[in-house]
């Protein structure tokens, strides 16, 4: 399994995801999210892999000024832009959803990553993580892609890359985000000491204007990771190849991209 990268964000890709969340499905799922999480007035809350901190700060709105949320994530060009929403009740850190250590145990209320748990490549530390930092009976809310009904982009991006000369690349073969079926997904929570209240498979659609909007939402939401490794000279051909596939789903409405994501809410035993 290939590590993602971190490096290859830059400021233009960090504004675009702030942009592309805003206006389109992802901050929305993130709502779903929070709607499931029922969370209230006064709750303190970690949002794990928060971007640009659009939800985080939607959070804050909810638990008030007795409440409080923290946003972490490891881009700091993310954190930069989610600096400029803080206030008294919300703050940002560059942090790793591998490394909760800064935070004290028993401490949250609620712990939530909106498109961040398909990022993780190992998933059981994040989880002994989140549980250590969560009260007792506090609540875990993710959603993910999921690994029986990827996201068509995913799959595209998949095939284009297994082909010469993109697969002299190592990285082109490895497959990701890393995503989880619906029964790894129950084991890993049920082993990592939490309770399940819900798992759902929602239909996961996004329909986007032309091939160049799914490929800057693809390139803004993996950080790059999409052909981020290819070398420059190699870079423009993917794209087109990937465009090229692309235009085989376009409808009335748009490029359509289907897939699965998974939701899970959980509870600290
Ligand atoms: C698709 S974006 C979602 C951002 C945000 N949650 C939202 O709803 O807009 C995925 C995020 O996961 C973050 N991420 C990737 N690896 C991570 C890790 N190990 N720990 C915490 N966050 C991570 C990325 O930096 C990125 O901001």
């Amino acid at each position: 399994m290939h590590a993602l990268s971190l490096a290859f964000d830059t400021q233009r890709l960090a504004e675009k995801s702030e942009e592309l969340s805003s206006d389109r499905q992802l901050f929305k799922r993130g709502k779903w999210l929070i709607d499931d999480l029922n969370i209230s007035e006064g709750e303190s809350v970690l949002d794990i892999g928060c971007g640009t901190g659009l939800l985080a700060e939607y959070v804050a709105d909810i638990v008030g000024p007795a409440g409080s949320v923290t946003g972490i994530d490891p881009l700091p060009l993310r954190i930069d832009i989610a600096r400029r929403k803080i206030r008294a009740n919300l703050e940002f850190q560059v942090g790793n959803a591998y490394d909760l250590s800064e935070f004290p145990e028993n401490h949250f209320d609620t712990v939530y990553l909106n498109a961040v748990f398909h990022w993780l490549g190992e998933k059981e530390q994040p989880l002994q993580q989140i549980h250590r930092v969560l009260k007792a009976g506090g609540h875990l809310g993710l959603n993910s892609g999921s690994k029986d009904h990827p996201f068509h982009l995913e799959k595209i991006r998949n095939r284009v890359l297994s082909k010469p000369p993109y697969n002299a690349f190592s990285e082109s073969l490895s497959r990701f985000p890393h995503l989880v079926s619906v029964p790894e997904l129950v084991w890993l929570l049920d082993r990592n000491q939490f309770s399940i209240n819900k798992v759902e498979v929602q239909n996961n659609i996004f329909t986007l204007a032309n091939p160049e909007d799914a490929i800057d939402f693809s390139h803004s939401s993996s950080f790059a990771n999409f052909i981020g490794h290819l070398p420059e000279a190699l870079r423009d051909s993917a794209m087109d190849e990937i465009k090229q596939e692309l235009e085989r789903l376009r409808t009335a409405e748009g490029i359509r991209l289907e897939g699965h994501r998974i939701v899970a809410i959980a509870a600290k035993k």
